[in-house]
């Protein structure tokens, strides 16, 4: 093969591979300027490629004219080099440096390319605001750092791909031209220039063709693919983002579950060396929410909420007795070695609740002397009692309660309990903690537009045990749906699908959806259903928090070679941007907004 061949130079190794074996041979090396020394007689120079860095040496006495050449070269510029591996001086070596015990002493240099002065430093520390730094994403591409994040991507997807292939699924591409899927979120439009006045969307997901691959008979189908939704962008979200896809015929929620399990443990022990056990943890919804206030509980600590409404409903603490009369509860959780919080730090950690919506907290520090808390003088010494054995309480804890609600009180602590963690750094250690999240309610009902909307999407399947409340109290119907949760993040879910016509009717009837809409809008996937669709049911991964949470990156941003900006915008490309009025004529548009 010509790979690696410039002109008559072959490149023998790449800047990462050469070690203290190779002393003594002839090699040629091409690559970037990475840091340049000059010290008269010699210059070294840190040659990078992505494999690495390698010391190279260019000595006036040993080649006179590659070091007068060397004279010139400057940050970034694409060289070659050919040259002699020799020892580094003792001394001199760089062990933090896979290369460093050797280097290369250059005979010949060709310069490939020279460069404009780049706009922040490749090496070392960056100090670029984050908007150049996606503008130039190339060269930011550059740093080890990002590169490794998109090697380990890539590792990744080969480990799921090589997994989901021995268990008998078929990879298949679904279009992305495409009609409206109901995932919550806005469709990105094209517009069809053979068509004018009609469009297609950008898919949500690949959710109805995956499923009418479940009528084709194709039975375990996966797609790692690309999604579009037009949301208002939250910090950990991207307009257009990949997710594992999957759907598999003749399985429910155990056989998903299974699934994703094995992909788990298998990528986990692969990429990181990591042993999950399984089988992950389940938790239905409404415990979860009762216990962590969340419906994607971080489980790597307790920290667990507590109802403390029985023990409290005999205290002479009015806030408390009259919301438990009211209907509300009083909840707690107790923070470990918490009784050295400042007030300053419990007043912070009481606007957080403010700010989302709950009254406050009280708090009790557990000190040698007994409570330190406002709460003493209403709640007496049996009741102190009762509640520090519910909460398994020690001296130096400290105990928050909030009183409200069921829902606003659980979602509040929820918040007091990830912050927490996250003052006090109760999940340094690099563990991964897996949970399902089951039976979300199938529907809830929407304010704004008058009707109930499905939590998941319409397609899910209702628990059956759940059916008869359908028409009556559709909103306290489970769903037979699952999300994935790792570390305190949602990243998949799914759910068993319907696969019966009739109820798929019912579900569409009681989203409000009126017979001509649905018949425009999935009148084909009805269709579909009603030829012998087999029961199915499956899933999607978040493959980009994923990655994420295992390189340890911050931002969905640092696993994603070219991101988009939080407006949406490619830095790189300028896109979104304006087209000619010509392009808009044939497409039969014209703007509303010039
Ligand atoms: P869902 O809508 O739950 O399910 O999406 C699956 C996973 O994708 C993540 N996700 C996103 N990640 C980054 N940026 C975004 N804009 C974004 N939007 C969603 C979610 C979730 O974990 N078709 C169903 C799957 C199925 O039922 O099989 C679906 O797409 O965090």
């Amino acid at each position: 093969m010509n790979i690696d061949t410039i002109g008559d130079w072959k490149r023998t190794n790449d800047c990462g591979n050469l070690r203290r074996d190779d002393i003594g041979r002839e090699v040629v090396l091409m690559g970037w300027v990475n840091r340049r020394r000059d010290l008269g007689k010699l210059i070294f120079i840190d040659l990078r490629d992505r494999f690495g860095l390698t010391q190279i040496v260019f000595d006036e006495d040993f080649d006179e004219i590659s070091h007068d050449k060397a004279a010139i070269l400057r940050s970034e510029w694409v060289i070659a080099v050919k040259g002699k591996v020799t020892p580094r001086l003792a001394g001199q070596e760089n062990p933090d440096l896979p290369t460093g015990d050797i280097e290369v002493k250059v005979k010949e240099l060709k310069v490939l390319n020279e460069t404009e002065v780049p706009p922040f430093q490749i090496d070392g520390k960056i100090d670029a605001s984050e908007n150049l730094r996606l503008k130039y994403r190339y060269l930011e591409l550059r740093r080890p750092a990002l590169f490794h994040n998109l090697a380990i991507r890539h590792r990744i997807a080969l480990s799921i791909r090589n997994f989901l292939n021995r268990e008998g699924f078929l990879e298949v591409e679904t279009p992305f031209l495409t009609k409206s899927t109901p995932e919550g979120a806005r469709d990105y439009l094209v517009p069809s220039r053979i068509n004018k006045g009609f469009f297609y969307a950008l898919p949500q997901s690949p959710q109805l063709f995956k499923q009418l691959l479940m009528v084709a008979g194709f039975d375990r189908y996966f797609q790692i693919v690309r999604c579009f939704r037009d949301e208002d962008l939250r910090a950990d979200r991207q307009p257009e983002f990949t997710q594992v896809d999957l759907e598999l015929s003749f399985a429910g929620e155990e056989g998903v579950m299974d699934v994703f399990e094995g992909m788990m443990v298998d990528m986990f022990s692969k990429i990181l060396d990591y042993s999950v056990s399984r089988p992950f943890p389940r938790i239905e919804y409404k415990e979860a929410m009762d216990l962590y206030g969340s419906d994607r509980p971080d489980t790597r600590f307790g920290m667990e909420l507590m109802d403390v409404s029985d023990l409290l409903r005999s205290s002479t603490f009015k806030v408390f007795t009259e919301m438990i009369e009211q209907g509300g509860v009083v909840k707690a959780i107790n923070v470990k070695g918490g009784a050295s919080f400042s007030r300053k730090k419990l007043d912070e950690l009481n606007n957080i609740i403010v700010d989302s919506g709950a009254r406050g907290l009280f708090w009790a520090k557990l000190k040698p002397e007994g409570w330190q808390s406002t709460l003493n003088k209403f709640l007496a010494q049996e009741i102190r009692s009762a509640v520090e054995e519910r909460l398994g309480t020690k001296e130096g804890d400290l105990i928050i309660f909030v009183s409200d609600m069921a829902k606003v009180a659980n979602e509040a602590l929820g918040l007091l309990r990830t912050e927490i963690s996250k003052r006090l750094d109760l999940v340094k250690d690099a563990n991964y903690s897996f949970v399902w999240i089951t039976r979300f309610p199938l529907l809830e009902y929407n304010k704004d537009e008058k009707r109930y909307v499905s939590v998941h999407h319409p397609f899910t399947a209702p628990l059956e045990e759940d059916m008869p409340l359908l028409n009556e109290r559709p909103e306290a119907v489970r769903a037979r749906s699952y999300d994935l949760v790792l570390n305190g993040e949602e990243i998949g879910g799914g759910s068993v699908r319907i696969h019966n016509i009739g109820l798929q009717d019912q579900i569409f009837n009681i989203l409000g959806l009126e017979k001509g809409e649905v018949k425009k809008k999935f009148g084909f996937f009805l269709e579909a259903l009603s030829y012998g669709a087999p029961p199915h049911a499956g899933m999607a991964l978040d493959f980009d928090r994923l990655v994420a949470i295992i390189v340890g990156a911050e931002s969905l941003r640092d696993v994603i070679a070219f991101p988009k900006t939080q407006r949406a915008t490619c830095s790189v490309t300028d896109a979104p941007s304006p087209v000619d009025k010509d392009q808009l004529a044939e497409l039969g548009l014209s703007l509303l907004y010039p």
